[in-house]
């Protein structure tokens, strides 16, 4: 994993906001894979400010968001469809119909979730996937105790998820409690991966996910076998990296073109 150390999550999402446009540049036909939450936010701020004053197209792109809520139609403010209208879609000149959200509310969850393979091997696979981090280590809603191979399926949020998640929907019991995901085996499949972890709460499991053995238990530590996976994060989520000035050592004896900013 290439581990890269920023001041805090402004120049973090700042920096991952540089390898995506980056990737966008060089193939413009690229398939972004995409991530909803707070870690995102000011990331795709960003990316809306490059569209906005460096031309930066996306008229050329295809996207697939890794999850949605069951049982959320596509207009619910708290659903992922939503999330993404509000926060990129719409600022930028994305064609809808490259945009690809599992639908939580399709009659047949299973044949949505296949069909949303197909889609993504149709397009050709995935150029780059953005991921954030839960508390509990999980990435997309592949939560503890998954399968380090699964593949796009519904899934039961976990207690700690629900927790953390709640507090936009008022209360637990009016949040949906499973989901559509990517799996953790569509996550590896794509040809690069960029993973955002900011603040505090989530020092424990970037731990795991970087230093920890690859288990089960912390499904973000499946990136370890990636090829191609980049992990962003500030100096709070570092906290617990026993081996902090080994990155910062690698990232500042990079060759030219290994740099990112
Ligand atoms: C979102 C997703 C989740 C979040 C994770 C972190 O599409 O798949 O894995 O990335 O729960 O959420 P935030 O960023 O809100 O801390």
């Amino acid at each position: 994993m290439e581990v890269l150390i920023r001041d805090n999550s402004e120049t973090g999402c700042v920096l991952g906001a540089k390898i995506i446009a980056r990737v966008v540049r060089e193939k413009p036909d690229a398939v972004l894979g995409l991530a909803t939450g707070r870690t995102p936010q000011r990331l795709y701020q960003e990316l809306i400010r490059q569209h906005c004053e460096e031309g930066l197209d996306f008229s050329r792109v295809t996207t697939f968001n890794l999850d949605e809520y069951v049982g959320l139609p596509a207009a619910h403010v708290q659903s992922y469809h939503f999330f993404m209208r509000e926060n990129l879609f719409r600022h930028v000149n994305i064609d809808p119909k490259r945009t690809h959200v599992p639908d939580g509310t399709a009659p047949d969850l299973h044949a949505e979730c296949r069909d949303y393979e197909k889609r993504i091997e149709a397009a050709g696979g995935i150029d780059l996937q953005l991921l954030g981090l839960g508390r509990n280590g999980h990435i997309g809603f592949n939560e503890p105790t998954g399968s380090l191979r699964s593949r796009t399926w519904v899934k039961i949020l976990s207690e700690q998820t629900l927790r953390d998640n709640s507090a936009v929907f008022g209360s637990l019991a009016d949040m949906p409690k499973h989901a559509l995901t990517m799996g953790i085996g569509t996550i590896l499949e794509a040809r690069r991966v960029l993973l955002l972890a900011f603040g505090p709460p989530k020092a424990r499991a970037v731990e795991q996910m970087v230093e920890g053995p690859l288990c089960a238990i912390c499904p973000g530590s499946a990136l370890q076998q990636h090829p191609r996976a980049t992990v962003i994060v500030d100096e709070a989520s570092a906290a617990g990296l026993h081996y902090a000035d080994h990155y910062r050592w690698i990232d500042s004896h990079k060759l030219a073109w290994q740099r990112h900013d």
